[in-house]
């Protein structure tokens, strides 16, 4: 049968299905347990949480499903500081924005101090079927103790280079992350805008080059995709958008009726928001500051930076100042809960092996 396949194997579950992980809040409990109750792979994003928030949504998630899933965290949180002089350039491409939200323009975010070392301990503590990670590769000796300790490890990868890296380092498995997906290009060798390869030629290249199984991820949210990523040699899809515009995720209503409208159809990758490259559906702000890279300041000063404008867009519903994640696919999203999506993902999936 189509679904059992060398990740569903490994991992134990019925279905090559994983629920892309999103960070930022976005994630949640009931997103998780419903995937994975229903077969999939339910995945948490936690790179912005306190080991302590991550201890306490875990219980959570096990109280919720007795079923596999994924904890997922960022091994680079943080770029170089930022400068006096990038810091003024920010002022004067931003500070129009603010100003026509009549906020004031922030001051210079304070250097962030990684939290990645405490959040990797407490994964080890917590020991889930399933840690992925993104922004890089782990040290051997930390994927080895996690072979120890029952943890399958998962490294994304937007190149060829980037998935013979992660393997090298001794991942478990590795996710074809193709530049049609939602949010971060988790890029880590080259720049993210020099990683802009698409799914289905970055998981034929990987297929070819790799041995660990491989998981496609990016423009993937119905069964014919499914099918034609298992195709081209992948051992299971991430889907993340379509999971995003469920009802069970942490998205807000609003995000959630974006990516249902015809603004879905415009999707751009930009820095402006965070300080490294995601896409989302195109907005004034995305578009207007498009070639101006040298304006934003590193991740993630660029977001604590953009956290007030946030704020203020949301509560004058100046949607068109937010940059809104989402891939692609979002225009043929059709789902508004995991049961539907994940019922017809399966049988649209069947149905077209059955033909074959
Ligand atoms: C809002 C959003 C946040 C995301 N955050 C993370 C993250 O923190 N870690 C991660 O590994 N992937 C993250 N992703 C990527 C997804 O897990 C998934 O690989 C991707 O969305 C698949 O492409 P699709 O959106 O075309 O379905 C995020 C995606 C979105 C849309």
């Amino acid at each position: 049968m189509w679904y059992n396949t060398k990740a569903t194997q490994l991992l134990g579950i019925d279905y090559p299905i994983f629920q892309g992980p999103f960070g930022g809040n976005l994630s949640s409990v009931a997103l998780v347990a419903s995937v994975s109750n229903a077969g999939g792979l339910g995945g948490y994003g936690a790179y912005t949480m306190s080991p302590q928030e991550i201890y306490d949504i875990d219980r959570q998630i096990k109280a919720a499903t007795p079923k596999p899933y994924n904890l997922n965290l960022w091994v680079s949180d943080t770029d170089a500081p930022a400068s006096d002089e990038q810091y003024d350039k920010t002022r004067q491409a931003f500070s129009p924005y603010f100003s026509e939200l009549g906020i004031p323009f922030p001051e210079k975010p304070q250097p962030f101090h990684s939290r990645f070392e405490d959040q990797l301990q407490v994964i080890l503590d917590i020991r889930p079927k399933v840690f992925s990670f993104m922004f890089g590769t782990l040290p051997p000796d930390v994927l080895e103790q996690c072979r120890r300790l029952g943890i399958k490890t998962i490294g994304a990868a937007t190149t060829l280079d980037e998935a013979i890296a992660l393997e090298n380092s001794g991942v478990d498995m590795i996710i074809a992350s193709g530049f049609e997906a939602g949010g971060h290009r988790p890029s880590f060798l080259d720049a993210a805008e020099a990683s802009t390869i698409g799914t289905f030629v970055l998981l034929q290249l990987i297929r070819e080059k790799v041995k660990v199984p491989v998981i496609a991820a990016g423009g993937i949210a119905s069964g014919r995709g499914i099918a034609a990523a298992l195709a081209l040699g992948a051992d299971a899809v991430q889907v993340g958008t379509a999971f995003l515009a469920c009802d069970e995720s942490n998205a807000l209503p609003i995000h959630k009726q974006m990516l249902f409208s015809d603004e879905a159809k415009y999707t751009t990758l930009s820095r402006a928001f965070t300080g490294r490259l995601g896409r989302g559906i195109t907005s004034r702000i995305a578009r207007e500051l498009r070639g101006n890279e040298a304006a934003i300041l590193p991740f993630p000063l660029q977001s604590t930076l953009m956290s007030s404008l946030r704020k203020a867009a949301l509560d004058q519903q100046k949607w068109d100042m937010i940059l809104f994640w989402g891939g692609q696919i979002a225009p043929l999203l059709k789902h508004k809960s995991v049961h539907t999506l994940m019922q017809s993902l399966i049988e649209e999936t069947t149905a077209y092996f059955s033909k074959v």
